[in-house]
């Protein structure tokens, strides 16, 4: 079965606590945490106080998206926080080994993120490591866009990789997911689908969860 983790970007900040509970009673797997810098993206969000702030008010899973340039500094402070996963782009990691055995040694579950450009090759030396791989299937930065099917092959490709090595990985796909997008993306291998408006611009996100699991 299909995991969905809601992604708070799309949520209502002002009241982000019951936007959280409402997911998860909605039947939401984990939730998506998108850390933006201004630098990396051309946008800022949250960071670690956030994280903190929302680990005691829910049980699930709190998947930590960043989106920032030198990760590094920051992978204690998250850790501490509270995050369950964190991952890291592969094009903001000059040391992606170092990057993601640091995430793991915290006792974090890590991943790597590719843009929609970025080449599944580039992961090859290291998807043996990680224990999840995210595709952005839109150019990360916002909520909201348009879901960009040129990346379905590598969804193909990265789960065929898990396959023929025997890989216990999760693949994520963060960016335009909707009930048409998310059934090309899990018929693709997707094992967890971000959903941000999709869900939060919903009044009944109980239904919206169960559509795209469907
Ligand atoms: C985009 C973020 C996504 C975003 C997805 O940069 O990484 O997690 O919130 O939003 P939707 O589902 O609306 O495309
Ligand atoms: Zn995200």
């Amino acid at each position: 079965m299909v995991k969905i983790a809601p992604s708070i970007l799309s949520a209502d900040f002002s009241k982000l606590g019951k936007e959280i509970t409402d997911v998860e009673q909605g039947g939401a797997d984990l939730i998506h945490i998108d850390v933006m810098d201004g630098h990396f993206v051309p946008n800022i969000t949250i960071g670690p106080l956030v994280v903190e702030a929302i680990r005691p008010i829910t049980d699930l899973p709190l998947d930590v998206h960043l989106m920032i340039e030198n990760p590094d500094q920051y992978l204690d402070a998250f850790a501490k926080a509270g995050a369950d996963y964190i991952t890291v782009h592969v094009e903001a990691c000059r040391h992606l080994h170092r990057t993601i055995h640091h995430i793991k040694e915290l006792g974090v579950k890590a991943g790597v993120v590719l843009n929609p450009a970025t080449p599944v090759e580039s992961i090859l030396p290291i998807i043996d490591d990680v224990d999840m791989v995210l595709l952005m299937t839109v150019n990360p930065g916002f909520g909201g866009q348009k879901f960009i099917h040129s990346v379905l092959p590598k969804i193909r490709q990265v789960k065929e990789l898990a396959l023929s090595r025997n890989l216990d990985l999760d693949i994520e796909v963060d960016g335009g997911v909707n009930e048409e997008t998310a059934k090309l993306c899990t018929e693709a291998g997707a094992s967890v689908l971000v959903a941000g408006s999709a869900v939060y611009n919903q009044k009944d996100r109980g239904k919206a969860i169960a559509a795209l699991k469907r």
